[in-house]
């Protein structure tokens, strides 16, 4: 293949990154994949059975001999790998992706979170830098512009917001660092980042579940326990008030989207100033919609977004309070919602052959459904429960 480019990529046993390796390979490229391994598991066992679920059966011949898996991790001094491979990648790898990240928000996580996604991002530059401009592809996040609220230009990053969680803070740290390299010539970086990731558009499949998904789960397993103590009921009455504003909205980007958007950036030409896109919905859904789609779907009624005024009015009950105490990482992304302005990924994508679908009540429904099945044990041989907010 004449376009086919050996790229090093990290977090490919991740969500997006998983799903970026396999559109990389699929594109005829080979990709060295960087991964750590599990106890159960080498590092390319886990690679293979991720990429596995992504393309829904075994890894094709051709692809898999295009990919290979070092076993490292981001945050060590040369990535973890012996000095030969990382000698190696330096000198002839063409392009480098860095997707890997903690996505933990917790307080208690903070030096973790800045370990990886601060550090790692270092160590990540410093393998991209040096030996001639190379290219670096930085997956990185919407939420870098943290409390802000008002439009958001994707040519801003740190404007003295405050952030909602180390997450938020750590990811500016890391696009700041990115910033400097490609300002400094060292890198040519293009940085990618996009709002809520949840599931393909068309089946509704997810791989990881996080954030969103952490909430779902959250109000499944709070439904199931009322469910237990009322055999046989359809639907079951729960007086839950949560945290939120019914009008302020979430940004969701389907995974397919978000790839096939990447893709095709990848391929614009980068200038002085490194190109930063927002991979965010145009149109945002608004929280009563998708809360009250998941309602449905789990079958309860009594639940509702309460703001501030509405729990000094009436304190929280006990359920109330034990509720929030385990979705605390969620609640300021129910209340208020920057506007992700668009102008350079749409000016990039002008075409309009790549779009990214409205979550409607429809797509919502897709989503919620297909992980509610996964949660109730309907869908075979994938674990929904084991994956950390
Ligand atoms: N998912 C979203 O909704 C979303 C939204 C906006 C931006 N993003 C960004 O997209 C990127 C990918 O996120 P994701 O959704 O794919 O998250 P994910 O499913 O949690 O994957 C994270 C990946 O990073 C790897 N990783 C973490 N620490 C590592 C380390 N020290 N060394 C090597 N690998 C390490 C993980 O490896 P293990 O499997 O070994 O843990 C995993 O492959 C991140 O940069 C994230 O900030 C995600």
């Amino acid at each position: 293949m004449p376009d086919a480019k050996r790229i090093f990529l990290t977090g490919g046993t991740g969500f997006l990154g998983s799903h970026l390796a396999q559109a990389l390979l699929e594109k005829g490229n080979r990709v060295i994949v960087l991964a750590r391994k599990s106890t159960s598991q080498t590092a390319r066992q886990r690679v293979v059975e991720v990429l596995g679920r992504v393309s829904s059966g075994q890894l094709g011949k051709t692809v898999a001999e295009r990919l290979e898996v070092l076993e490292g991790d981001v945050s060590l001094p040369l990535l973890g790998l012996d000095p030969s491979a990382y000698d190696y990648i330096h000198r002839h790898v063409e392009e480098v992706w860095h997707s890997a990240a903690s996505l933990s928000f917790l307080e208690d996580d903070r030096q973790e979170i800045f370990r990886m996604n601060v550090d790692g991002t270092r160590q990540v530059l410093a393998l991209a830098s040096g030996t001639g401009p190379r290219r670096l592809h930085h997956i990185s996040t919407a939420y870098v512009a943290g409390s802000r609220t008002g439009i958001v230009r994707e040519d801003e990053l740190d404007v003295g917001q405050t952030f909602r969680n180390p997450y938020e803070a750590s990811k500016c740290e890391a696009e700041k660092l990115l910033r400097a390299a490609h300002e400094s010539g060292a890198v040519r970086a293009t940085i990618y980042r996009p709002s809520i990731v949840i599931g393909n558009s068309v089946s509704g499949k997810a791989t990881h579940f996080h954030g969103v998904y952490a909430f779902i789960r959250g109000l499944w397993a709070v439904t199931r326990r009322l469910r237990q103590g009322n055999p046989g009921s359809d639907f079951v009455d729960l007086s839950l008030r949560i945290r939120g504003s019914e009008t302020s909205t979430l940004n969701f980007v389907p995974i397919d989207f978000v790839v096939s958007a990447i893709m095709e950036l990848a391929g614009v030409p980068v200038s002085g100033v490194a190109r930063t896109f927002h991979l965010t919905n145009p149109v945002p859904t608004p929280n009563w919609l998708w809360l009250g789609v998941v309602c449905r779907q789990l079958r309860v009624r009594g639940i509702r977004l309460a703001e501030e005024k509405d729990f000094e009015d009436e304190p929280m009950t006990r359920m109330e309070a034990l509720f929030h105490r385990q979705m605390t990482f969620y609640s300021p992304y129910l209340s208020t919602e920057p506007v992700f302005d668009r102008s350079a990924i749409e000016d990039a994508l002008s075409t309009g052959a790549i779009r990214c679908p409205y979550v409607t009540q429809e797509f919502a429904a897709k989503m919620t459904g297909w992980y509610i099945d996964l949660l109730n044990g309907a869908r075979e041989g994938q674990t929904a429960a084991g994956e950390q907010a």
